[in-house]
């Protein structure tokens, strides 16, 4: 069962170079603006022992982790985050927008790298506790536009091959499908202004 507690929950997912990092800054500057107390999370990451589980994760060093192994760590990162953070700050009524959550260990270890979504969203119910998303933005674009807009070095997650994305695309769109009361799709092929009105609109739904 979801808990209910005063803050509000909104996650910003999808495939690389979605825009997902920009959009959260922006979202949390406007939701001050607006007189709601806001913070932003990444995940995995947001508190020591997350940051540390993110640099393996992302460590180029160790190509060849199990999907099994990436999922554990990345549900032990967020079983620390819910716990350090996401939680106590839902608890006294703030804001709280995270870059990627549970969905994007859905769509990539899951859609992409094999494990059943199912097991996933329920793998992500134990570490989380009770908390979820009251909301999950997916910021939607075609594969090799995202990649377009990465001009870094790609990371270990990011250098997986372009069939891997496609599925990673796939399982985000699949996902929202079947969960349009707590998902919505933002096509991100436009202006990074007209993609913040988008992601303004759907918030605001939500937190009214
Ligand atoms: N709507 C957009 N149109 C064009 N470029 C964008 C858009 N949104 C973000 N960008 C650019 O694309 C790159 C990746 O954005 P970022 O927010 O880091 O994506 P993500 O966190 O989803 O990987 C950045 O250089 C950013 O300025
Ligand atoms: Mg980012």
């Amino acid at each position: 069962m979801a808990e209910t507690l005063p803050g509000k929950f909104i996650v910003l997912d999808g495939p690389e170079g979605a825009g997902k990092t920009t959009q959260v800054e922006r979202l949390v500057r406007w939701l001050r603006e607006n007189g709601r107390q806001a913070t932003a999370v990444r995940d995995p990451g947001s508190t020591p022992v997350s940051e540390r589980i993110r640099d393996v994760l992302l460590d180029k060093r160790l190509p060849d982790m199990d999907a099994r192994t990436e999922v554990f760590l990345y549900m032990a990162s967020r079983a620390e985050m819910v716990a350090r953070v996401i939680r106590p700050a839902l608890g006294v009524g703030l804001v709280v927008v995270s870059d990627r959550f549970v969905s994007s260990t859905a769509a990539y270890q899951g859609s992409a790298g094999g494990i059943d979504p199912a097991v996933i969203w329920d793998l992500g119910r134990i570490a989380c506790g009770g908390i979820e998303p009251d909301l999950t933005i997916i910021l939607d674009l075609p594969v090799e536009d995202g990649f377009a807009r990465l001009v870094r070095e790609h990371d270990r997650i990011e250098s997986k091959q372009r069939a891997y994305h496609e599925k990673v695309r796939e399982g985000f769109l699949a996902m929202a499908r079947a969960r349009p009361d707590r998902f919505v799709v933002i096509d991100d092929r436009r202006s990074p202004d007209e993609v913040t009105q988008a992601v303004q609109e759907a918030v605001a739904r939500v937190l009214r």
